[in-house]
């Protein structure tokens, strides 16, 4: 019998190379897609599990990076979409250069939409696939000094509710993995180092990886991974906007800025 086919989007580290290596133990094919050449490093190492993985260097913040990705699959029947590659941006909104806003926007949001959009009208043909997206728990809250990041979660969050409930009875399921901070390179190249969010200690991202393909193959709404997340999301849920971007400034606001008052 042919194996499942798995497409997971930026894999090449953090997250979504746990959740590649989940599908890879778990016997699933893979093509496997993030921005640089180390995405092939991780093909290699896969393919030790003794499926199928083919990598893809492409920019998913374009239109023609998602084609491209979408014709890699060769038409093969995609059984999980895991849509998780995303970029953060820290600092102040009005210092930030513009061109790195609407790199985030349109990584997290736009090439994410398309993604979903090619696959998911496969899927919904076919009556059957998983879909899984990597949102936030950052999407409850108005992110002071990640103000874009987290607009683009809350997005995502929001998007992955109503396509589930769209999609609901047509065999698609849809699964909207929402971590808290998380112990990967995000932090460094969204240059938030110098911030207390950036230093604290972090989930594993393994952990988060195995929580999230898991709730995704029960078909589950949405995972929060760890009890403190869960906490601080349902209070976020009860709190004014006003009052959580206060507090976000005491975790995100640059070191640089901070000492300057
Ligand atoms: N770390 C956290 O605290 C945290 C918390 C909640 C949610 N998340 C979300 O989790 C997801 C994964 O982040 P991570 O923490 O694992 O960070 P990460 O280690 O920096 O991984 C990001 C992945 O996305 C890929 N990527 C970024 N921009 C891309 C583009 N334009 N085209 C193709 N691939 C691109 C990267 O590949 P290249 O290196 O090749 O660009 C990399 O594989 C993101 O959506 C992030 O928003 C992270």
């Amino acid at each position: 019998m042919a194996r499942q086919f798995a497409v997971v989007t930026g894999a090449s580290t953090g997250i979504g190379y746990e959740l590649a290596r989940c599908c890879a133990a778990e016997g699933f094919d893979l093509l496997i897609a993030a921005d640089e050449p180390r995405i092939h490093d991780v093909a290699r190492e896969l393919r030790q599990h003794g499926v199928d993985v083919t990598a893809i260097e492409t920019d998913l913040a374009t239109d023609v990076g998602v084609d491209e990705l979408y014709e890699a699959m060769q038409d093969r029947q995609v059984d999980l979409l895991l849509a998780n590659a995303g970029r953060g941006l820290g600092g102040a909104f009005l210092d930030q250069d513009f061109s790195d806003v609407t790199d985030v926007v349109a990584t997290n949001v736009i090439g994410t939409l398309y993604l979903i959009h090619r696959v998911g009208r496969d899927m919904q043909f076919r009556g059957a696939g998983r879909i899984l997206i990597t949102g936030s728990i950052a999407g409850f809250l108005p992110g002071t000094y990640q103000a874009v990041y987290n607009g683009t979660k809350a997005f995502l969050d929001s998007f992955s509710f109503a396509l589930r409930a769209e999609l609901r009875g047509s065999g698609v399921t849809v699964t909207c993995l929402m971590p808290g901070a998380t112990e990967t390179d995000f932090f460094d190249r969204a240059d938030m180092l110098d911030m207390r969010i950036g230093r604290q200690k972090k989930a594993d991202p393994a952990e988060v990886a195995r929580q999230g393909f898991d709730a995704m193959m029960r078909g589950d709404g949405d995972i929060v991974p760890g009890w403190m997340n869960k906490l601080r999301s349902a209070i976020a849920l009860v709190t004014p906007w006003s009052v959580l971007a206060e507090r976000h400034r005491t975790v995100a606001e640059p070191d640089s800025l901070r000492l300057a008052d």
